[in-house]
């Protein structure tokens, strides 16, 4: 990968990881659970992106988790990864198909191996926009996650603060997993 994918370019390729671990409260069990995963994800080049006088590198991504042996992931994100290099700006766009999009931003050096993004409910620029449904259930306040990259591996520790109509407290919902790469 060139320089103009700045810190993304490690992220290019395809990727699988069997370590990952998810918090969160689960309906079918009343409570909330650990729960371990295997990912894989592929994060496709583009680019450049003219915005006027802005110039975005980018990846495509398409991401699925699975618990043990099941046919059908649990959870899966489609989305954009966003280089400004101009600026430093790192951007992270996705769905997750329970009808919620994020669009987290931070900022990093072209040659930096971990940042951080955030985006928060109602944020100015990095925002998050959910159904109705889950505006009224198990709303998502914010969301972080901090990337880290290395030789042919990269993992993440991102969590999305809930509030949810079963519990008193805000619920961290967590997740981290490290990826190798497989293509
Ligand atoms: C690796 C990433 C993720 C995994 C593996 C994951 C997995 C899960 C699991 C297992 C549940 C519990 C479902 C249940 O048993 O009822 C859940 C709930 C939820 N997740 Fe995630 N999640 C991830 C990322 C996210 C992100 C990034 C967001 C939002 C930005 C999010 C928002 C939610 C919400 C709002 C719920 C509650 C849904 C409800 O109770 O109706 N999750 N997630």
């Amino acid at each position: 990968m060139t320089d103009a994918w700045g810190p993304l370019g490690a992220l290019a390729g395809e990727w699988e990881g069997e370590g990952g671990l998810d918090t969160a409260f689960s309906h079918s069990q009343n409570k909330v659970l650990g729960t371990p995963y295997r990912e894989k994800a592929t994060l496709k080049p583009f680019g450049p992106v003219d915005n006027g006088a802005q110039h975005l590198y980018g990846l495509d991504y398409k991401s699925a988790m699975w618990r043990g042996d099941e046919e059908n992931p649990f959870h899966t994100e489609v989305g954009y990864w966003l280089w400004d290099a101009a600026t430093g700006e790192v951007m992270r766009g996705f769905v997750v198909p329970r009808g919620i999009t994020v669009l987290a931003g931070g900022t990093a050096t072209g040659d930096a191996t971990k940042f951080t993004l955030k985006a928060a409910l109602g944020g100015e620029q990095y925002a998050i926009g959910e159904g109705r449904y889950l505006a009224q259930n198990a709303t998502t306040l914010s969301y972080e996650v901090t990337i880290v990259t290395g030789a042919d591996t990269w993992s993440y520790d991102e969590t999305t603060m809930l509030r949810m109509k079963e519990l008193d407290q805000l619920l961290p919902h967590t997740d981290h997993n490290s990826l190798r790469r497989v293509g």
